[in-house]
């Protein structure tokens, strides 16, 4: 597969690692990045290419690291430059790329920058936020609201205005339109880059740019009672405006300049407004993260039209890329049980476009219970009981038997899955079927079979439970099958199209097994079939 190296994201495995949680390497229960370091060779052997840390800077950790205090530095929670400089040498040592989490639209409320702003209306500063006069009756100056509950602005008394918070009060939102804050965002990217990181996940791109004028967020007519308060305004005017684009190739150009680096954004939006993050002519992102998978119904006609959709919304020559899980939505395996874990796992790697992993995921980690007294998230904490808590998905990595799951030496600092002792990396390695061992072998064949990673996508009629795909490259075609229910069926070889063998079962009991006329698929099963594969 020798394409330019330019293109390595494109083929690339993305694999998100949330540095709290992955390995604890100095003893106080919570990850940090010379446990990352020591865990490198668990990512080699799996087969990523890129890891993409959640953010590991200086931060109060309101939102755990989502609010950073200084942009440049490396929480000591997490280690020192020194660590990540090793970090990043190791990573490149090992040929993995270093993907780092940007967060430009917001600072944490200690950053020295929101310090100035808020020293009085006259600091030269003061613009880089975004702060308003009360409203007449002394409220807030509009109805927007933020994320994680309540009204969108903070009232400053020793100024008397209110400034705007998307999420957390402890989260001011940055003032895009200001050039200083581009200017200053640039040189944070810049340091980076620098260093050799591989590129960025932005996250919340589509919020960086507010409406001019402030204009009340109308009512959303499809809110769903017991879905978060702040569902019940449509983001209109507070996201996704139009002016954002400009801003984002702006930073798609500092990128650029710096050799074979990716800019992702995080863009939770309908398809239609999603694929605007290509940008003009391709000059967004290279990848807005598409997450039509974290909420979609589980079921093969579903699945098949939410690829067929997002195949025909592309634009020419925009690059596909397709998520399971992130540290923000409740664990695959949780949303489609673990029969299904195996069989999103097929989909996941057999789809045209760049994968995302979440840590654990290949593992089949679950939703591990929270209870009351344990809860970290913000956002459950202000918003509670309604099941928006992230800590579910955010558990200690489960790397083995021993005490902690071999994640730390003390009590982590979220609970840890009840099952560790069956369900973690050292048993289930050993175990020949189990899913992680199916990850790797789906991982390696899609690295043996160019069509996998660059194939077209061609869809093929199918019924019922049975979602039915082939992957066609001028290297040859594969075949995907997947059975989303609960119950046996059988595909005739003419839907297929042709006599050929079985890769690879979900199973992994049926390399090589020739298909004529049938093929059986049991409940919850996939399989991937083409022409044998000569060994390498
Ligand atoms: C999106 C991140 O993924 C989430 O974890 C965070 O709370 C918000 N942005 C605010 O930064
Ligand atoms: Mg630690």
């Amino acid at each position: 597969m020798d394409q330019d190296n330019s293109d390595w994201w494109r083929h690339g495995i993305f694999y998100q690692v949330y540095p709290r949680s992955f390995q604890d390497s100095d003893g106080d229960g919570v990850g940090d990045i010379r446990g990352i370091i020591e865990r490198l060779p668990y990512l080699v052997e799996l087969g990523v290419d890129a890891v993409w840390l959640s953010p590991i800077f200086p931060s109060p950790m309101a939102d755990f690291g989502y609010d950073i205090s200084d942009y440049t530095g490396i929480d000591p929670l997490f280690g020192t430059t020194e660590d990540f400089d090793e970090l990043i040498a190791a990573a490149h040592d090992a040929g993995l790329k270093l993907i780092l989490d940007l967060v430009p639209n917001h600072t944490s409320d200690q950053h020295p920058w929101f310090v100035e702003a808020r020293s009085s209306r006259e600091n030269a500063q003061r613009d880089w936020y975004i702060w308003r006069d009360p409203a007449p009756d002394g409220g807030p100056p509009n109805n927007w609201l933020s994320e994680f509950g309540g009204s969108a602005w903070t009232y400053d008394e020793a100024s008397g205005q209110y400034y705007y918070h998307a999420f957390l009060a402890q989260q001011p939102d940055l003032n895009w339109r200001n050039p200083e804050v581009r200017a200053a965002i640039h040189d944070v990217m810049r340091f980076w880059l620098r260093k050799g990181v591989d590129g960025f996940r932005v996250d919340v791109i589509w919020h960086l740019i507010k409406d001019a004028e402030f204009r009340d967020n109308p009512p959303n007519p499809h809110y769903l009672e017991g879905r978060p308060p702040h569902e019940t305004l449509l983001t209109q005017y507070s996201t996704d405006q139009p002016e954002v684009h400009a801003v984002i190739t702006e930073m798609r150009r500092v990128t650029e300049e710096f050799d074979d680096r990716v800019l992702i954004g995080e863009v939770y939006l309908p398809l239609h407004r999603l694929i605007a993050y290509y940008g003009n002519d391709l000059r967004g992102a290279q990848m807005p993260f598409n997450f039509a998978l974290l909420s979609t119904m589980w079921s093969a006609r579903s699945v098949e039209k939410i690829i067929a959709d997002y195949e025909k919304a592309l634009p020419p020559g925009a690059w596909p890329n397709w998520v399971l899980g992130n540290h923000d939505r409740p664990r695959v395996a949780s949303r489609v049980g673990t029969a299904q874990a195996s069989v999103a796992a097929m989909l996941l790697l057999t789809l045209r476009g760049t994968p995302t992993l979440y840590y654990g995921d290949e593992i089949g980690m679950r939703q591990v219970p929270i209870a009351p007294n344990q809860v970290r998230d913000p956002f459950e904490k202000n918003v509670p009981d309604i099941g928006v808590g992230r800590d579910g998905c955010r558990t200690p990595m489960q790397w083995s038997a021993e005490p902690y799951a071999g994640f730390s030496t003390v009590k982590p600092w979220l609970p840890l899955a009840r099952d560790f002792a069956s369900d973690n990396v050292a048993s289930l390695a050993a175990v020949p079927a189990s899913i992680l061992n199916l990850y790797k072998a789906l991982i390696a064949l899609r690295r043996m079979m160019p069509q996998l990673a660059y194939g077209n996508y061609e869809p093929v009629m199918a019924h019922g439970d049975v979602l039915l795909y082939r992957r066609r490259s001028m290297d040859g075609v594969a075949v995907i099958a997947l059975n989303f229910g609960a119950e046996s069926t059988a595909i005739t070889s003419s839907a297929i199209g042709f006599s050929n063998e079985i890769l690879l079962s979900t199973f992994m009991d049926r390399e090589g097994e020739k298909v004529e006329g049938m093929l059986d698929l049991r409940a919850n099963e996939g399989v991937i079939l083409g022409p044998p594969l000569r060994p390498a």
